[in-house]
């Protein structure tokens, strides 16, 4: 693939990103920190990065993720992304959980902005974050520590996890899948039922596959190598595939999608976990008491 000289910041951001950022301020933070040694505290030297990951410029940065840049810009440019308001659209999956859980995990986890919102509306529940980029956790943990929060980063694949089976209740990915090829998200659905505890929840938020096929401009804009494939893609299939029950993908503001899966019960529930009221039920009915606006199930 040809390599992208120019950085976002070059690129996109100039000039109408740069009257809303501050850029001094993201430059002082980036200098403020010994990237090379942060990054490798998390650095876990069994983890490879795969082709589709290590092989592209995402969001027009070289190196992708796999770069301080990408960590420190990450955030200032998402802020102005997820309209109409980046907490709002993180919000929704947060209503939407519909266990009590005692362990999430969150796969793809970035500079940790849900992860964080987990960790405050479950306080008691550990919840680890876990990307492929050991410089998203740098930035994860530093947002993590000036909030207060305990928070395990972990570094990993997604699609192949150290976790054992049945160790969370609630596995969540945002903003993951139109970031990777749709064999990956396929492989990460069936990692994240491997995970989950039967009656255990996976949630997904990303783009709306189907206004995105409709408005194919928007996939030209912030050079994301997947997400024409993405937009082409079936979350909802995907998690039916991959064994989930109870399957429901919801608009979020008409741009972003909501995709919430159960693991089924078995019969012989000798391997579930002893838990109490989790309420795994989803209907309609509870869907449209989310505080936030998600609405109208896709076709
Ligand atoms: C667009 S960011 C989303 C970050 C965060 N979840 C959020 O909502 O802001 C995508 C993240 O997924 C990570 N990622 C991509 N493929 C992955 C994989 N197979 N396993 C773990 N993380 C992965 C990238 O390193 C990046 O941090």
């Amino acid at each position: 693939m040809a390599v992208q000289q120019d950085t976002i910041w070059e690129r996109f951001l100039s000039p109408v990103f740069r009257l809303l950022i501050d850029e001094d301020k993201w430059r002082r933070y980036a200098d403020s920190i010994d990237w090379e040694r942060e990054s490798d505290r998390f650095r876990q030297a069994d983890v490879t990065f795969p082709q589709y990951y290590s092989s592209q410029n995402f969001h027009g940065i070289k190196d992708g993720y796999l770069n301080y840049r990408a960590a420190v810009s990450y955030d200032p440019i998402t802020e102005y992304v997820l309209p109409p308001n980046e907490t709002l659209v993180r919000q929704a999956l947060i209503d939407a959980v519909k266990v009590q859980p005692r362990r999430i995990l969150d796969l793809g986890c970035g500079t940790g902005s849900t992860t964080l919102m987990l960790k405050q509306a479950f306080p008691q529940a550990e919840v680890i974050g876990l990307d492929l980029s050991p410089y998203m956790l740098v930035r994860a943990e530093d947002k993590a520590k000036t909030a207060g929060l305990e928070i395990v980063w972990q570094h990993g694949n997604a699609e192949k996890t150290s976790f054992s089976d049945a160790c969370f209740d609630l596995v969540t990915a945002a903003l993951l899948f139109h970031e990777t090829p749709n064999v990956v998200c396929r492989e990460i659905l069936r990692e994240s039922f491997r995970l989950l505890v039967a009656g255990g929840q996976v949630l997904t938020l990303d783009g709306n596959q189907k206004t995105l096929r409709q408005l194919d401009w928007l996939n030209n804009i912030f050079e994301e190598p997947y997400i024409r494939e993405y937009a082409d893609g079936n979350i909802d299939a995907s998690m039916g595939s991959a064994g989930f029950e109870a399957v429901r993908t919801y608009d979020v503001w008409w741009i972003h999608q909501l995709s919430s899966g159960i693991k089924p019960t078995p019969v012989n529930n000798a391997q579930q976990y002893t838990r109490t009221s989790i309420d795994t039920t989803i209907d309609n009915n509870d869907w449209g008491e989310l505080g936030s606006p998600a609405f109208g199930i896709m076709a």
